[in-house]
């Protein structure tokens, strides 16, 4: 079970935040290093951003990578597959039991059958769509799914503008599951996260705006005021 960092009431219920630092903008040749920092600046979620070059036009890491991370960090790990049939992969994925594993949607011949793959392995699993995809498409699976991620950026590229109008597929869901994780993931700073987190997200993925930054714990600190500001 995980625990979460900061509980604050919105409206009438509690809603409990994790910042993710996405490692696709990392410095790649330090990365333990880079790693080692985030975890010594009090994160505890790394986003872990799988791209295969065919769901979306970039190339980024895979399972030797994660092997590696999960043996050297006690973080939890937050994988985010970008690949076209997940259901291929989602063993492949599966390293540790401090991690989840999310697919997207449209990427699944049969997302039930990736969801049930994900749970047999008694992983947490989430489900993410793309900023075109009706979200009203995920109302079958919300009850068997521990998170939903909604893309605000086109998926593929750290470094894009957040998309605020995806917030209203974060504040329907919200509306109908008090207790979901709703992840947001792209473009997330600290003059958006508020906006996020007042229509209903709670776990927010960060990749430039914490990797630009030379001060980790100062961009984490700065990000979790912003956060109810
Ligand atoms: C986009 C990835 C995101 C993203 C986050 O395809 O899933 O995790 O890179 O990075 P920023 O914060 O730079 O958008
Ligand atoms: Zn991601």
């Amino acid at each position: 079970m995980f625990i979460y960092f900061i509980r604050k009431n919105l409206g009438d219920f509690v809603l409990e935040f994790e910042i993710c630092p996405s490692i696709l903008s990392a410095d790649f040749f330090n990365l333990g290093k880079e790693i080692l920092e985030l975890e010594e600046a009090g994160f505890r979620v790394l986003h872990f951003d799988v791209m295969d070059g065919h769901f979306v036009p970039n190339i980024s890491f895979g399972q030797c990578v994660l092997e590696s991370v999960v043996k050297n960090s006690n973080l939890f790990i937050d994988i985010h597959l970008m690949v076209s049939n997940p259901l291929f992969f989602i063993e492949q994925f599966f390293k540790s039991k401090n991690q989840s594993i999310t697919f997207h949607l449209e990427a699944a011949n049969n997302p039930l059958l990736c969801i049930e793959k994900i749970k047999n392995l008694n992983c947490e699993c989430g489900v993410a769509i793309s900023p075109k995809t009706d979200v009203k498409k995920m109302l079958p699976y919300l009850d068997l799914i521990d998170m939903l991620v909604v893309m605000t950026v086109e998926p593929g590229f750290g470094g894009q503008s957040f998309m605020e109008d995806m917030l209203e597929k974060v504040s329907y869901i919200r509306g109908l599951k008090k207790n979901l994780r709703i992840e947001v993931d792209g473009g997330i700073n600290i003059n958006n996260i508020n906006k996020a987190y007042k229509k209903g997200a709670n776990w927010f993925v960060a990749g430039s705006y914490i990797f630009k930054s030379d001060d980790y714990k100062k961009s984490f600190e700065g990000l979790k005021k912003a956060v109810f500001s």
